[in-house]
């Protein structure tokens, strides 16, 4: 950023950039030539931090397990499809077989036993293949199993080779050896080592494998058999780097987690058990995945807390409030145990280690600091259970807000209760609602609850399918007609901090081999992570927040600034233009949001009030490009780089400075004023 300031040598600048470029000529009886005028020195309401958050909603399309939780081992207990050796295989002479004799734990007690029944003349040993293909590099991996022999049972020379091959075995990529003859036999053992891998391979079709050496014989078993590449952060149990980069980079205020509708779980006894979540991963039993396969939890709520720490972001947590995907609700007489399972949960994240037995159990489990809980969610959309929240929201809420003064509690729905702390308001539509519901947020009576916009996206181009959107015409991708709509409405937002805790496009995640949900923000497989235009629009929100609103008005040559009414035209939109004007008060920043939701080009003439700066500023653009259809540009796995966002200077005389904002695009301009 340059700064000059007035009167001298900034004077001189801005008269010589003044004279050379002048105003460019245009029409002035074009609509599409507005004038924006925006006091520095009025100020509305704050924004808080929390503005544009994400949501990381476990188990749906395979984000956690096989996406941002960077384990590589595809069904590494064998819970996959009720218990299998699904993913897994042998070569050479021995054979897997599941196995239930006493079991490594209570959590797991199903493992893989390895038999080598005559003494073997080649190398021999099982393997496992990933989620969906392992992408290996050079570097270190981080690889465990628990072992035991069984009885009579030998390895020749009492070394394991644990490493990566092709698929075939025939070429090797990284390789490590374990001494297994110290181990007593019939026990279980826990061995931890590091594979190095030395070979590059352009394929992501790797195999990890464990290899016996010819001469060995009996019976092997296997259990929790895990292999990491360096995480994010070096976290250990921790996120795969490029996925936790990319989510990163949205720079989300918050983090909501752990659903959506994996809170829930398909039945009762499904639904997210927090403290089933925490503990050594041994004694971590999962459950049926809500969307697919089985879920882990190895990614649990501590690795989903310290992930969110990480990357900068606050929580909002949601708990479980007794009612599950197959329409069961705990009965009210019953609902006790669910509300002392919360209470658990919060001291444990909440409460300090030295005079609380949750809070020293945290400790217990690596964690001293208590974790920084500012929202709870109870439940999630809970407008299609409203006869039962009626009873079980203030069961929850009125025991949990007196407990913990200090946590906003966020309700899923006003359907059946009244006037909650909060409320969380999940919208998946198309463009055109987006677009008519930009003033939704001002026009809500105050006082009102906050509002958390939990759930978002364009997910059907179509403006046609307004009253079915989940029907005929629903994306794969975002495109950037989408992420217009998306931006008008986050515009909204920013103009209504007042009652906004902020808003979140959902689902965030999807790996392309496992999808339920589409469209979605990130898309990855095992090599690549893919930044959809709704992505790219986020991120430009989020990386751009001012932390205060300056009020401004635009108008075009049939009404002044004066004339401009609150809600009326020329208040937050005119015409297909929507704009916030805001600003970042630790360095003095003007963060100006503009939306073209128009087939033409917009012109605009910007006055700051109350600064008399001459500054280069900045802004950044995100459209189709001239003349293209704004739904055909999408970012995809085939086409990941369709739209991008541009940067550039321009320069402000005095606060004064004039844009074109291309017909349907996102901007954001930056100006030290
Ligand atoms: O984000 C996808 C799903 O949409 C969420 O799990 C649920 O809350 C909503 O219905």
């Amino acid at each position: 950023m340059k700064q000059i300031t007035l009167p001298l040598v900034g004077f001189i600048a801005c008269l010589i950039i003044k004279i050379s470029s002048g105003w460019p000529t245009v029409n002035e009886n074009n609509i599409n030539v507005v004038s924006l005028n925006i006091d520095n020195a009025n100020t509305g309401q704050n924004i808080p931090s929390t503005m544009h958050g994400a949501i990381l909603e476990t188990n749906i399309n395979r984000d956690d397990d096989g996406g941002l939780y960077a384990e590589l081992i595809y069904n590494r207990a064998f819970q996959e499809k009720g218990g299998s050796l699904d993913g897994w295989s042998s070569f050479g002479q021995g054979s897997i077989a599941l196995n239930t004799s006493q079991p490594l734990s209570s959590a797991l007690p199903v493992h893989l036993r390895y038999s080598l029944i005559e003494n073997s003349t080649s190398p021999s040993g099982f393997r496992n293949g990933g989620f969906y293909g392992i992408n290996i590099q050079v570097q270190n991996y981080t690889a465990s199993f628990f072992y035991r022999s069984l009885g009579e049972a030998y390895v020749a020379g009492g070394q394991l080779s644990i490493g990566f091959s092709n698929s075939t075995g025939q070429m090797t990529y990284g390789l490590s050896t374990i001494n297994v003859s110290i181990i007593p036999a019939d026990n279980w053992f826990h061995f931890s080592f590091t594979i190095p891998v030395f070979n590059n391979t352009s394929s992501v079709k790797n195999v990890f494998f464990v290899e016996f050496p010819p001469g060995s014989k009996g019976d092997f078993e296997f259990n929790l058999v895990s292999c990491f590449p360096p995480t994010y952060k070096d976290r250990v149990n921790g996120a795969r780097r490029d996925i936790a980069q990319a989510f990163a980079d949205l720079k989300p205020g918050y983090v909501r987690l752990p659903g959506g509708n994996d809170l829930e779980g398909h039945t009762i006894l499904e639904r997210f058990i927090w403290n089933n979540t925490i503990d050594l991963l041994e004694n971590r039993p999962g459950r049926r995945g809500t969307w697919t396969g089985y879920n882990t939890e190895g990614f649990g709520l501590i690795e989903l807390l310290t992930f969110v720490e990480d990357i900068g972001a606050i929580p909002v947590l949601a708990v479980y409030a007794g009612y599950s995907l197959d329409g069961k609700a705990v009965p009210q007489d019953e609902l006790q145990p669910y509300i002392n399972e919360v209470i658990n949960e919060l001291d444990f994240l909440t409460a300090s280690a030295s005079n609380n037995s949750m809070g020293a159990l945290r400790e217990r489990l690596g964690r001293s600091e208590p974790f920084d809980i500012k929202y709870v969610e109870i439940g999630n959309e809970d407008f299609f259970a409203a006869s039962s929240y009626s009873y079980r929201w203030p069961a929850f809420y009125n025991v949990l807000s007196q407990r913990y003064p200090n946590i906003t509690f966020i309700a899923t729905t006003t359907k059946s209760i009244s006037s909650p702390p909060a409320v969380d308001d999940h919208d998946y539509q198309v463009p055109l609602f987006f677009i008519q519901n930009f003033r939704r947020y001002e026009n809500i009576p105050r006082p009102s609850p906050k509002v958390l916009v939990g759930e978002f996206s364009v997910i059907n181009d179509d403006d046609s399918q307004i009253n079915n959107p989940f029907g005929a015409g629903r994306l794969d991708y975002p495109s950037i007609k989408s992420a217009v709509a998306e931006s008008v409405y986050r515009i909204g937002f920013e103009r209504n901090s007042d009652v906004i805790i902020g808003g979140c496009y959902a689902p965030v995640l999807q790996n392309i081999f496992n999808t339920q949900w589409t469209p979605n923000l990130i898309v990855f497989n095992d090599s690549s992570v893919v930044k959809s235009t709704s992505y790219l629009a986020q991120k430009m929100f989020g990386q751009n927040l001012g932390n205060i609103i300056l009020n401004s008005t635009a108008t075009n040559s049939s009404f002044t600034h004066q004339s401009v009414e609150k809600g009326q035209e020329g208040d937050g939109k005119l015409g297909n233009l929507y704009f916030v004007a805001t600003k970042r008060t630790n360095d003095s920043m003007l963060i100006l949001k503009l939306v073209n939701a128009d087939q033409n080009d917009i012109y605009i003439r910007v006055q700051v009030q109350g600064t008399t700066l001459c500054c280069e500023g900045f802004m950044e653009i995100l459209t189709a490009g001239p003349g293209v259809d704004p739904t055909t540009v999408q970012n995809t796995m085939v086409n990941p780089n369709a739209a991008s966002i541009v940067r550039r200077p321009f320069w402000s005389v005095g606060g004064a400075f004039s844009i074109t904002i291309p017909s349907w695009s996102i901007m954001v301009v930056t100006l030290p004023i």
